[in-house]
């Protein structure tokens, strides 16, 4: 089994906000996050795919196709959005690293080929990342 991991760069600006707390509450959780006017981060997302060398190509996976796939899923839907208010997505969800890191599973999900969709690693600062495995 090889893992092959293609990294994707994107900056988006969100903010932390559960309409189902008071704005006390959102304040008293969230601190200056709940500021509605947002902030920006430049995400570092690393997508993990697993599978066997294929003898014929000696490759798990089409790199150029992982690529695109990243760039037409992640990309297009992420890159310089207001993730709460352009991302259909985290209208309903907060926009937190986890909750992005699973809604970039979701959206890759049975989309990678021949190469299995093994993690998503999703870095918000250089000093902070999650990881999603799935379900
Ligand atoms: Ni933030």
């Amino acid at each position: 089994m090889v893992f092959v991991t293609r990294r994707a760069e994107f900056s988006a600006s969100h903010y932390y906000h559960n309409p189902e707390l008071t704005p006390e509450e959102n304040q008293r959780v969230f601190g200056k996050l709940n500021n509605p006017h947002g902030h920006g981060h430049n995400y570092v997302l690393d997508v993990t795919v697993q599978g066997d060398v294929d003898p014929r190509t000696g490759m798990v996976v089409d790199l150029k196709d992982l690529k695109q796939i990243i760039e037409t899923e992640v990309m297009q839907a992420m890159d310089h959005r207001f993730l709460n208010e352009e991302v259909p997505a985290f209208r309903e969800v907060i926009p937190t690293t986890e909750n992005i890191a699973r809604e970039i599973w979701w959206r890759l999900q049975g989309k990678t080929g021949a190469g299995r969709l093994y993690r998503v690693r999703l870095y918000e600062t250089a000093d902070l990342y999650v990881d999603y495995y799935g379900e």
